[in-house]
């Protein structure tokens, strides 16, 4: 029988699943974010990409509240970071990766929430379309992409440390515990 909780040997089924899922969406979402970055505004490939992106976005906030809370939950049993520089670097990265995971989606669903265009969600209306935009709650799109495109950098580290230093360098089991 599959264990339900984590363990300081290895993450639980439901850990690993809210992680391999969440990192699937995360790709995809940084797709449709490089490719209305790279392409020009009409072309039908960006237009493609882009309609997924806010549904994905809010999958995404949506799921990382409840890994959070699971995070949270198992704190004391899941596998532990080294004591060394490397492991509290690791430490303090994750926390970073949690962080921008909230602060990056919330950042946009505060600036929807102040437009006048309103925003829904899978047909549902999260938010009524305003008569005059609030300007502090619009601004906070500003941080949102320069934000994400930080989020993606760490990821591409975080992915680096993963597979290049403790599966390929140290051969550690540390990618062993997550998959
Ligand atoms: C964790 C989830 C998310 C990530 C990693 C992310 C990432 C990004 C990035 C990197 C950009 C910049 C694209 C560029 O340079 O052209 C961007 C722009 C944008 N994102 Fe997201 N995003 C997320 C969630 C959301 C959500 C939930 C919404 C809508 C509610 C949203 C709506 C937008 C919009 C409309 C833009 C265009 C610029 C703007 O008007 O702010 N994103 N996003
Ligand atoms: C090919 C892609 C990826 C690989 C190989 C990978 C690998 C791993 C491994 C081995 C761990 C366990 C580390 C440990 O126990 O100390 C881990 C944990 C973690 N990963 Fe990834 N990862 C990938 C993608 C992602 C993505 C896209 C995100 C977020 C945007 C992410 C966020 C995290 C976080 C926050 C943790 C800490 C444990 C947790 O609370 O889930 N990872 N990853």
């Amino acid at each position: 029988m599959p264990r339900f909780f984590d363990t300081p040997e290895r993450y639980s089924l439901i850990s690993r699943s809210l992680h391999w899922g969440m990192a699937l969406l995360f790709a995809m979402q940084f797709v449709t974010s490089a490719t209305r970055w790279a392409l020009p505004r009409e072309d039908p490939i960006r237009e493609f990409f882009w309609a997924y992106h806010a549904p994905i976005g809010t999958t995404l906030f949506l799921l990382v509240l409840l890994r959070g809370l699971w995070g949270l939950i198992n704190m004391h049993r899941r596998p532990a970071h080294g004591s060394g520089l490397i492991g509290r670097m690791a430490r303090v990265g994750h926390l970073a990766i949690y962080a921008l995971m909230v602060i990056v989606p919330t950042l946009r669903l505060i600036a929807a929430a102040g437009s006048t265009r309103g925003f829904s969600y899978l047909g549902v209306e999260i938010f009524a379309a305003r008569e005059t935009e609030i300007a502090w709650m619009d601004a906070m799109a500003e941080w949102h992409g320069e934000l994400g495109w930080i989020l993606g950098l760490l990821v591409l580290g975080h992915i680096a440390m993963a597979v290049g230093w403790h599966h390929f360098i140290k051969r550690d089991g540390t990618l062993q515990r997550m998959t």
